[in-house]
């Protein structure tokens, strides 16, 4: 038995009671697999694949499409940025370089607390909010430094403070209870 299914045994038997079919909460239980192992390694995508029944390689093709799922280690808070045209209009790409120079790191790169990886992506459909970011599945819209600067204080707190925001996968659970 894997660690995900020795660890989380509860909560995966949750997620998948949300579901008519086994394989359809494979994008959920690669959210939990990614909290517990911290990016989409080998042994997470075996885990999930293990327990929906299905080969490794589509829990790695998927992994490879979604940009929400990390191939490498990444930091506690992931700033995605949209880089795309609507956002790239507004000046994301400019928006980019400067939360990369303001937290001392390369586009893909992780601060070296283990706090902030900044990554660009394509549109996450907030296109009339844009400039935006997305962190940890939450969205900053109309960016600007100010704000910016503001989500990196309350971050950088709330990472000090010890306290968590529930995690995606508690999330999506609380959610389909609604
Ligand atoms: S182009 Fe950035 S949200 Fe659509």
């Amino acid at each position: 038995m894997g660690r995900l299914r020795q660890k989380h045994s509860d909560i995966i038997d949750g997620v998948l009671a949300r579901y008519p079919e086994k394989k359809s909460a494979i994008l959920a239980l690669m959210h939990l697999a990614q909290e517990e192992y911290g990016y989409m390694n080998q042994e997470a995508m075996q885990d999930v694949a293990d327990i929906l029944g299905v080969d490794s390689t589509h829990v790695l093709s998927l992994a490879g499409f979604y940009s929400l799922y990390y191939e490498q280690p990444v930091g506690k808070y992931v700033l995605e940025i949209c880089t795309d045209l609507a956002c790239a209009l507004r000046g994301a790409d400019e928006f980019a370089e400067t939360a990369c120079r303001k937290l001392g790191i390369e586009m893909d790169g992780t601060t070296e607390d283990g706090l902030f990886t900044v990554k660009g992506v394509m549109c996450l459909a907030a296109c009339d909010r844009a400039p935006m970011l997305q962190c940890n599945l939450k969205y900053v819209e109309d960016l600007d430094e100010a704000k910016f600067d503001a989500l990196i204080e309350r971050l950088r707190q709330e990472a000090a403070s010890g306290e968590e925001e529930p995690s995606v996968v508690h999330r999506i659970l609380a959610y389909a209870k609604d």
